[in-house]
């Protein structure tokens, strides 16, 4: 079966991509750098499947490393590219690590492809690309939008990188997964996400409150114009994501792609605003979450949340777990790993 890279693999999505790929029969390569991830989730991988994946410790940005890297697995027909930072708030104080760090290591990885006789690529890329959309639900025409930070402008700069390669490199097929929010946990509670510090996302934040880690989660303003008053957002089952991957992958080494750069939104469809998400917590983990309602985060856009027939009719795939599913799934995770 093909020989596939994921780079960032021992990340949150990565590592769930990894789970999915193997199960559908891929040998899987992993670069990771660890600087964001663990190598025990290799293990976690490993104890879901049953397969350990190749493992390479290395950092995208030794260019030497790369081209190393892919001399000696010049066998590989797809590439999974993951690794990236993906702080908002830390790319606005670290602009030139983010593009450093995001934009020169994709860079690198397509020169290499660009050497082997043919390469299927996807691209880790976000709805950050569209910041407040004008309609709602959002589809892939949405315009994309002048970023709210480096780390959105590092994901819009990357697809342009790739789509010019493309454009003139008909070995290279490639697709753009426009993510809207990951969360949730597989169901083995083997692996699931790992955020380093205080938490910046709202589920990881939920999940350490309700443990005791966190003292009360700050709910960042209710004075939105939403039926409740807090942000909407597209929150969609990390495994449902992993398995969106593996499709998009397939399209690309069956020669089933349109054109040799295509973009797909990956959502539920289904909007939930904060309160929504703490309520299906409560409801699920039987948990009362203690929360406050504080002033707003700079930068938060009110709404967001997929138009999904693209990805539905294109790629064959829809979600099938819900918001109940991922804070189940999410809690159930957060208290294994208090427990090792
Ligand atoms: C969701 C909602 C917050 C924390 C980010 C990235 C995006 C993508 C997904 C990578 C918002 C509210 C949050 C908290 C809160 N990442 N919130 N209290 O900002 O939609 O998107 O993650 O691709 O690129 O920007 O996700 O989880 O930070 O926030 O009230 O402690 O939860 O205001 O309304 P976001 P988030």
């Amino acid at each position: 079966m093909d020989k596939i890279l994921v780079t960032g693999g021992l990340g949150f999505i990565g590592s769930h991509t990894v789970v999915e790929l193997q199960n559908e029969g891929y040998e899987v390569v992993i670069i990771d750098d660890l600087s964001n991830s663990s190598i025990k989730v290799l293990e976690g991988i490993t104890a879901i499947t049953g397969k350990k994946p190749i493992f390479e410790k290395l950092d995208l940005k030794e260019k030497s490393g790369v081209e190393a890297f892919f001399k000696k697995h010049h066998d590989i027909k797809g590439v999974i590219h993951f690794a990236a930072s993906k702080a908002v708030g830390e790319s606005v104080q670290e602009p030139l690590l983010y593009y450093e760090n995001n934009i020169g290591t994709l860079v690198y990885i397509l020169k290499e492809l660009k050497k082997l006789p043919a390469a299927s690529f996807i691209f880790s890329s976000s709805c950050t690309v569209y910041g407040q959309a004008d309609e709602l639900p959002i589809t892939e025409n949405a315009p994309v939008k002048q970023a709210e930070s480096p780390y959105g402008n590092t994901k819009q700069i990357g697809e342009e990188i790739i789509s010019d390669t493309c454009k003139v490199t008909p070995s290279i097929k490639a697709i753009a997964l426009r993510y809207f929010n990951p969360v949730g946990a597989h169901e083995s509670g083997k692996i699931g996400e790992l955020p380093i510090g205080v938490p910046q996302n709202l589920v990881p934040f939920i999940t350490q409150t309700a443990i005791g880690i966190r003292e009360q989660l700050s709910v960042f303003g209710n004075d939105y114009p939403t039926p409740d008053g807090t942000c909407i957002r597209d929150y969609i089952h990390v495994v449902d994501l992993a398995k969106a991957h593996v499709v998009a992958l397939k399209r690309l080494l069956e020669n089933k792609n349109k054109s040799n750069f295509e973009t797909f939104n990956l959502g539920t469809g289904t909007g939930s605003s904060v309160l929504e998400v703490i309520h299906s917590f409560e409801r699920v983990s039987g948990e009362k979450l203690n929360y406050k309602i504080v002033g707003r985060r700079e930068g938060d856009i009110i709404s967001a949340y997929a138009e999904t027939s693209k990805a539905n009719k294109e790629l064959g795939w829809k979600s099938g777990l819900n918001l109940d599913d991922a804070m189940r799934s999410a809690w159930k995770w957060e208290q294994i790993v208090r427990k090792k």
